[in-house]
């Protein structure tokens, strides 16, 4: 069993990958705002991500202006990747970071 994070894990999206990582005998950790945890700010994920092996991103925004949706993903998938240094730099073996594609404004 391995402690995986969801950023985005109650969106439409996320919310059956936790399913099915549950389903799965995985511990799927939520990362979203209703959970405790702002990802463009990066407030509550080191505590969230203590222990993660893995990250799934669905994260989303509503933003419509192209330059506010990179400045969103672009937060989160820095904050992913940095601002939680165990999860970035002590277990690089088994770090994996997955992004849904199909992102309006993203690259
Ligand atoms: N839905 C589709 O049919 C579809 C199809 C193809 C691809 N996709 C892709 O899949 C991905 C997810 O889309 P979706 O439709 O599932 O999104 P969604 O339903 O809008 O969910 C967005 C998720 O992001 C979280 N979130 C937003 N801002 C946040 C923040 N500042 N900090 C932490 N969490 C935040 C939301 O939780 P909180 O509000 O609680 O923070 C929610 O869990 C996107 O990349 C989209 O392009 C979706």
């Amino acid at each position: 069993m391995s402690r995986i994070g969801v950023a985005g894990g109650t969106g439409l999206t996320g919310r059956h990958v936790v399913d099915a990582l549950r389903r799965s005998g995985h511990e799927a950790v939520v990362l979203s705002r209703a959970s405790g945890v702002d990802l463009v700010a990066g407030a509550g994920l080191a505590d969230a991500l203590r222990g993660a092996t893995a990250v799934i991103d669905v994260t989303n925004t509503p933003a419509a202006d192209p330059d506010d949706a990179r400045a969103f993903f672009g937060a989160v998938t820095r904050n992913l990747l940095t601002v939680v240094p165990d999860f970035a730099q002590k277990i690089p073996p088994q770090r994996h970071l997955r992004v849904m594609p199909g992102r309006a404004g993203s690259s």
